[in-house]
């Protein structure tokens, strides 16, 4: 069994990709948590886990999935494949100490380096065209290897903690956690109201509502009274940037943080 989280697609194609080749059954921890689902049975089999990286750091989501849930039996093989766009700091040593807390141990850890998605501190970019194609070609050439690795039960260590990563954890992740915020999310006048970004979150933290634009244009420009429906965001984001990549408009913007930086979804 492989337990996924992705916000952008990229964690979703490598659990999608090591489902195939490994003939594993997929499931995606937001859908499990939707469902009330708390109990899994592994005894004898191999319990898998992918995500991205968010601040060095296990996103929440998975962390209070794994410590709220009961894991019955004893697995066979116990790893994790994290993706990030640059490095994990600590994020083995973290997801450790999750699944000790559930009387799970961990026989193997791989980081996939893929494109970037975070774009709302300064400074923040999304990598070029050619550097992200780079990237995920690298990424499809190593799933056989991995998968490999997995079937033969090896212990693997395959980690990029990157420079300092004790205080991008702890210190500098710590922090960040705090900022996470939706408050910053709004549209512009290209909204068109199609929905995409309620769709995409993965925690359902967005509802269309009649709203009017602060400029008082609808998308097409037109003075609107009533009100057209478009995004709020409810106080309940991991910050994944699934509503702002994969809106066809690009019109989904985090305060003036995102603006002409482009777009990206796997
Ligand atoms: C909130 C957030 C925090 C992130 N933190 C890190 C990080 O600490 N290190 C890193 O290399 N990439 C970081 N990234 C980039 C993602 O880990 C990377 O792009 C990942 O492949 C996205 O996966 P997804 O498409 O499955 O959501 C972060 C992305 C987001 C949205």
């Amino acid at each position: 069994m492989i337990y996924y989280y992705s916000g952008c697609g990229n964690s979703r194609f490598v659990a999608n990709s090591l489902s195939e080749v490994l003939g594993e059954e997929l499931r995606f921890i937001p859908d499990l948590i939707d469902k009330g689902i708390k109990e899994f049975d592994c005894e004898g089999g191999l319990l898998g886990f992918v995500f991205p990286v968010y601040a060095w750091d296990v996103p929440t989501l998975v962390r209070d999935f794994i410590k709220n849930a009961c894991w019955k039996g004893k697995p066979e093989y116990v790893w994790f494949a994290c993706t990030c766009g640059d490095n994990i700091g600590l994020t083995d040593r973290q997801f450790r100490k999750i699944l000790s807390s559930a009387n799970l141990e961990l026989d193997a850890c791989f980081t996939f380096q893929m494109p970037e998605t975070y774009l709302c501190f300064p400074g923040f970019r999304l990598d070029t065209e050619e550097n992200a194609k780079l990237k995920n070609d690298a990424v499809r050439a190593k799933i056989p290897a991995v998968a490999e690795q997995i079937r033969s039960r090896q212990t693997v260590s395959d980690l990029i903690p990157g420079k300092h990563p004790w205080i991008n954890t702890h210190i500098i992740g710590s922090l960040f956690h705090l900022t996470i915020s939706d408050s910053g999310f709004h549209t512009t006048d290209d909204c068109i109201g199609c929905g995409i970004c309620a769709r995409s979150c993965p925690v359902h933290n967005i509802t269309m509502e009649n709203q009017k634009h602060p400029s008082g244009n609808s998308h097409d420009g037109q003075e609107s009274s009533q009100g057209e429906k478009r995004p709020k965001w409810n106080g309940n984001c991991l910050q994944c940037m699934a509503c702002y990549h994969y809106c066809p408009k690009n019109a989904v913007q985090y305060g003036k943080l995102t603006a002409g930086k482009g777009q990206y979804h796997f």
